[in-house]
């Protein structure tokens, strides 16, 4: 049974500068409630216990967000406002979040090295801090969890990408015989140029890894970007163990992404009871 999940959210998150020079990433707001809020809350839905929450020096507003606020609590009950309390106090509840640091930025390979004392022996979930999905049926990580139950190795969370888009993801290659749903990969590679890419079929921020992986980790060269990559330690796991993409079937919203972000606010809006007439109506007089 898979039981902790490491969420990164360490990078510097330069497509969103400069407001991320003073707001983590990961705090953008859907509307009031941050990205990394439905992160964790796919995580909990999922039946994870315990996350850990790998942060930066200046990312302290994020642990600050899934703290309680007596303070703010008090004021809110004295001021009859129990709304409002509940609000701020029913934050992540039934979970465990433990934090450490990233002292350095060297790439996402490195960020889920800090895990390792966290992990233990055990396999573990990934969810990228700035990746949200509206699972099908299922939690995006779930669905992976489920996948993890049938072949009992690490498993990629991958979706078709256009291969104009190829070089902006790790790219998975499935061994000749594979048949979908449980794709046994010979490859990933991390970026590949566009007339490089080995197929369309790309990870999309959610893994399910064995804890083999962290000794590879810790030697890794730097990669793309000069970075350490979770996705060249995963391509030499595959020496010694096996290693497959499964589809996450539901919509993903990168928002690390401009037009990915504004896309999510608009579908969370439109689910909102208290906006999504309104919200309906200023869509449609913009797109006239
Ligand atoms: P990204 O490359 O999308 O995030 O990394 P970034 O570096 O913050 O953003 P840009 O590209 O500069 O805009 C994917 C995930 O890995 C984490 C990020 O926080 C994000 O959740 N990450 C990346 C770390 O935790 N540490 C790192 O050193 C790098």
């Amino acid at each position: 049974m898979i039981k902790k999940a490491v969420i990164p959210a360490a990078g510097y998150g330069t497509r969103f500068l400069p407001i991320t020079k003073a707001l983590p990433k990961e705090l953008l707001p859907i509307i009031d409630r941050p990205t990394i809020e439905y992160i964790v809350n796919e995580a909990i839905e999922a039946g994870i216990t315990d996350i850990l929450l790998i942060v930066s020096s200046n990312k302290n507003a994020i642990i600050d967000y899934f703290d309680y606020n007596i303070e703010l609590e008090s004021i809110l009950l004295s001021k009859n406002k129990v709304e409002e309390y509940k609000l701020v106090r029913n934050i992540a509840q039934n979970v465990n979040i433990h934090y450490i640091r990233q002292r350095e930025q060297l790439g996402l390979g490195h960020a889920v090295l800090q895990a390792e004392a966290f992990v233990g022996n055990e396999p573990f979930a990934v969810l990228l801090g700035d990746d949200m999905y509206v699972g099908k049926d299922q939690p995006a990580i779930k669905q992976l969890m489920d996948a993890y139950d049938v072949v009992q190795s690490s498993v990629l969370g991958t979706m078709e990408v256009e291969l104009k888009n190829t070089s902006k993801y790790g790219i998975c290659t499935p061994k000749s015989d594979a048949v979908k749903p449980y794709v046994e990969l010979k490859g990933v590679v991390e970026k590949p140029k566009v007339e490089e890419a080995p197929s369309r079929s790309a990870i999309g921020g959610r893994y399910i890894l064995t804890p083999g992986i962290f000794k590879l980790l810790k030697n890794q060269e730097r990669g793309a970007g000069n970075e350490i990559q979770l996705t060249d330690a995963i391509l030499r796991l595959m020496a010694t163990e096996k290693v497959y993409a499964y589809d996450i079937i539901g919509k993903r919203y990168d928002v690390g992404n401009k037009v990915d972000y504004i896309e999510a606010i608009l579908d969370f809006g439109l689910k909102k009871d208290e906006i999504k007439e309104d919200l309906q109506k200023l869509i449609n007089r913009k797109a006239k």
